[in-house]
This record gives C-alpha cells, structure tokens and sequence, in this order.
C-alpha cells in the first residue's frame, strides 16, 4: 500500500467514535482513577493525600505514582470474593500474578494480604525470595523454564511449578531426583479457546507457543507421565486464556474442556485430580469503552460455571485457584508526565492534530505501540476553563509510534511545563519498560496517607553507562 504523504493518521483529527466529548475536561472520570484519587481545592490532583506537582519537585518526572491503599484493596478484593464464592464448593485461592508489576514491596504487601505469587522467570522468583515471599505460597510458570530456575524453585519449596511441556515433565523429574524431592507440579493445559482480545495476548487457542494441547492427547498424555514419573506429585491442571478479557464465555468453554479431561483421567487412568487454575486475564477499564465486572460478579459467575460443569460430568469439585495480575495492579498507579513540545500539525484542508510531547513515551509504556491500546489522560496539575480539544500524547523516543494515548481531550491551553497523568499504568507498563534511546527507566512511588515512599529508585545515567564495559 502506497503510503499517504500525511501519513496513516492522515486526516483524522475528530475524535474517534468511542470517545465522548467531555461536559467538563477537567473531571476525573469514575472508574479510571485509583481509590484515592481526587482534585484538591487548588484544582491539581492529588493521590494518597500528596499533590502531583509535589511528587514533581520531590520525585521529578516521568513517575509510576502507584496508590498503596488501592493495590492493597484490589488484592483483598479478589481473595475474598474468589474465597466467598468457592466457600460452599471445594475453596478457591488467588495468586497474583507478579509479571504485571513486581518488586519488594509489591511481594510483602501479597503475602501480607495472604494471595500466592505466580512467578514465570527467575528474575521474578528472585524478588520474591528476597522479599521473604513463602516458597509454598508460589507458582512458577514459564514456557522454556532453565535448569537453574527449576532447581531453584524447588530448593525454595515452590508450592507449584507449572509445567508447560512434555519435555519438561523429564527435566523436572531429573532434577527432583537430584536434589531428594518430589515436586509438585501443575500441567498448563491448551484449551483452543479464542480469547477476545489483541492476539499477542490471548493464550489459549492452538497455534501459539503456550501449554499442552487437548487436541491430540497431549495433555492426556502429560498427565499419565506426571503419574507415571518417581519424582512428581501431580497437583492439578491449569488454563490461562489470554488477558485484558471482559465476558466469563472464554473461562466457560475453557472450564468445560479441562473439565472433560479431568473425566477422562478418572475413567481411564482411575486418578482423581482435585485442583485447577483458571489463570487470570480479567480486563481492567483503560478508558470509557471498557467496562470492568467487579470481582465478586466474576467469582460467583465462574464459580457457578464449574460448579455446573462438575455435576454433568459427575465430578467432585475441585479447589480452584485464579492469578489476576492486571486487574489489581492496573488501576492502582498513574504515570505522572510534564509536557514539553505541543504542536500543531497541519494535515491538509480543515485537519489538524495537536501533538503534546511528555518526558517519557514508548519505554515506560509500550502498550499503545505494541498492543495499539487506548490510554486516557488529564492535565492534573491544574485545572482549566478552556474548551476541550483532541490531542495526541506523544513521547520523546525517536520513532513516530512512540505514542502514549492515541487521542483524548485536553484543554486547549494545554502548555510546556504542564502535569499530565495517564491511569491505570500498573499492569505490563513498568514491567515492560525498556530502556529504548538510552532513556532511564522512571521510580515507581508508593503514595499512602501523604507520604511518599520510593518502591523502585530513578535510573540514573550512572546504571546506563555501568553496564557498558567494553
Ligand atoms: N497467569 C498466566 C499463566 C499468565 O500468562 C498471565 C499473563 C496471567 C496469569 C495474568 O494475566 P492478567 O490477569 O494480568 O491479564 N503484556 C500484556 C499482557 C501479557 C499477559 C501475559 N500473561 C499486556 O500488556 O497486555
């Protein structure tokens, strides 16, 4: 396709459909901002009682403001829904799912709230450990686990290693056998279930990278030799069907299948198994297209699939686990930007599209570029009486997607120096920074009854130039 000398936004400068027309742009939108967000009377937001333009001259910016209070509120909500619906079947536990946002803190607030952890490298198992995190209490995924995270998983005790391959089921084994244990080990099971969502993150259709296959009799095949190996307790069976998903049908038909052969283990190889995890993949509201069930809609919905499912299959319930990740870190933190260059770009006739440039972009979230997801941001150091106009958010890396939020309405006056904040960044935005451009990656801070505490420092050019030894 022969490119338009404006470019693929080319004339686009109304806001898209979704996108309503603010009756104040100065108004946090419910559901978007976390628990203690709220404009002070000055008209600049604050979050766990600490003003944005003090986080600015204390912390500087770009920064992850994650409020402490609602991470903490998520993580309980969900453990207690999940346990609540479950009570009068089998029981159901939560892990949280620590590849959404990881570090000391984050795991000692997770035990303390008494979730699991699901872990999927050793980097993350490491910050566990260290955090003191209980090796029974975790999950260690990962589809092409190394010897040394293996060993090191079972050396800490690991509740459950998710096996993600028959070949794995070998290694796993040997090592146990090596070290004098038995590993308990959970089979991550490929259900063919087309998630509704962007293809990088749906997880359980066929053609894909993760989990043994029902079709087959891969994962039949898996379990006969978990039962079959010295080593190794089989635990149960796990499915996770992709991520940013809003319907329960995905987790229905998923349910069903793994369910089936839960049957199939009974009848042919005379073995109950008496666990499942449903992974997590909750969506989260990125702006006001999305709209978020509430952790107890979700548990009593699924709780009521299984328990259905069971009966016709003529099965005992087994004791469910989930590992949301996003859903509880998502909503918990905001970027916090300054605005530098705007311009006005011209794109012919009556269109234009006004570009505001913040201090960070694609390596503090990549999600807009790698996922095309929809932000939303607010000029949050100050509130203004101008008319609402659509602008692009766009970084300071050298490429023309480094875009943050696609299109929102800003003040018109919109100027250098301004605070904008983009929410509900906690989830797959620090954790896939990069540090494209030789760009130092921002501070996670904990904002919390108007205290600050610094989760993870700036990196400085000192880190940068450090690891550049040659
Ligand atoms: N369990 C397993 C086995 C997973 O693979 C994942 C996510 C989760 C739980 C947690 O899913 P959540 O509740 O956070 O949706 N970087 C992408 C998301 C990748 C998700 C990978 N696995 C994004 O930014 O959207």
């Amino acid at each position: 396709m022969r490119a338009h000398e404006a470019g693929a936004l080319h004339g686009n400068d109304a806001a898209p459909t979704w996108l309503p027309y603010p009756s104040d742009v100065n108004t946090l939108i419910d559901g978007l901002w976390s628990r203690t967000t709220r404009r002070t009377e000055d008209g600049a937001v604050e979050v766990g009682g600490v003003s944005v333009a003090r986080i600015a001259e204390e912390v500087g910016t770009p920064a992850f403001v994650l409020d402490e209070d609602d991470f903490r509120h998520r993580a309980r909500a969900f453990r207690d829904a999940f346990a609540e619906a479950f009570r009068p079947l089998a029981g159901a536990d939560v892990y949280y799912a620590g590849k959404a946002f990881l570090c000391g803190a984050v795991a000692r607030w997770v035990e303390e709230d008494g979730l699991g952890l699901d872990v999927c490298t050793g980097g993350e198992l490491a910050v566990a450990l260290r955090a003191g995190f209980p090796g029974e209490r975790i999950a260690l995924h990962g589809n092409n686990k190394s010897l040394a995270e293996i060993r090191r998983a079972l050396e800490a005790g690991v509740g459950r290693i998710v096996v993600d391959s028959l070949d794995e089921i070998d290694l796993v084994d040997a090592i146990a056998a090596e070290l004098g244990l038995r590993a308990a080990v959970m089979l991550r099971v490929t259900t063919g279930v087309e998630a509704h969502t962007h293809e990088f993150i749906a997880t359980a259709h066929e053609d894909q990278k993760f989990g043994l296959s029902l079709t087959g009799n891969t994962a039949f095949e898996a379990v006969r030799r978990v039962l079959a190996a010295e080593h190794l307790d089989l635990v149960g069976l796990h499915s996770h069907i992709g991520s940013q998903i809003f319907d329960t049908g995905g987790f229905e038909v998923a349910a069903r299948r793994v369910l089936d052969l839960v049957a199939q283990v009974r009848d042919q190889l005379d073995h109950t198994i008496t666990q499942l995890d449903l992974g997590g993949g909750f969506g989260v509201m990125y702006n006001t297209q999305h709209t978020p069930s509430t952790p107890e809609a979700l548990a009593s919905g699924i709780a009521g699939i299984v328990e259905k499912q069971c009966h016709e299959l003529e099965l005992e319930v087994p004791h469910v686990s989930f590992e949301p990740g996003r859903a509880i870190a998502g909503p918990s933190t905001q970027t916090l930007y300054t605005v530098g260059t705007v311009k006005d770009v011209r794109l012919g006739g009556p269109h234009h599209r006004v570009y505001v440039s913040v201090d960070g972009g694609m390596s503090d979230n990549v999600r807009t570029a790698l996922y095309d997801a929809d932000y939303s941001c607010l000029l949050s150091g100050r509130v203004s009486e101008q008319q609402p106009e659509v602008v692009r958010v766009v970084g300071k890396h050298c490429e023309s997607g480094d875009i943050v939020v696609k299109d929102e309405y800003l003040p018109a006056d919109v100027r250098r120096g301004d605070l904008v904040s983009v929410p509900v960044t906690g989830a797959y935005c620090y954790s896939l920074a990069s540090n494209y451009n030789h760009v130092p990656r921002p501070p996670v801070i904990a904002v919390k009854d108007g205290e600050i505490r610094t989760l993870i420092r700036r990196e400085t050019e000192e880190d940068l130039l450090g690891l550049d030894v040659g």
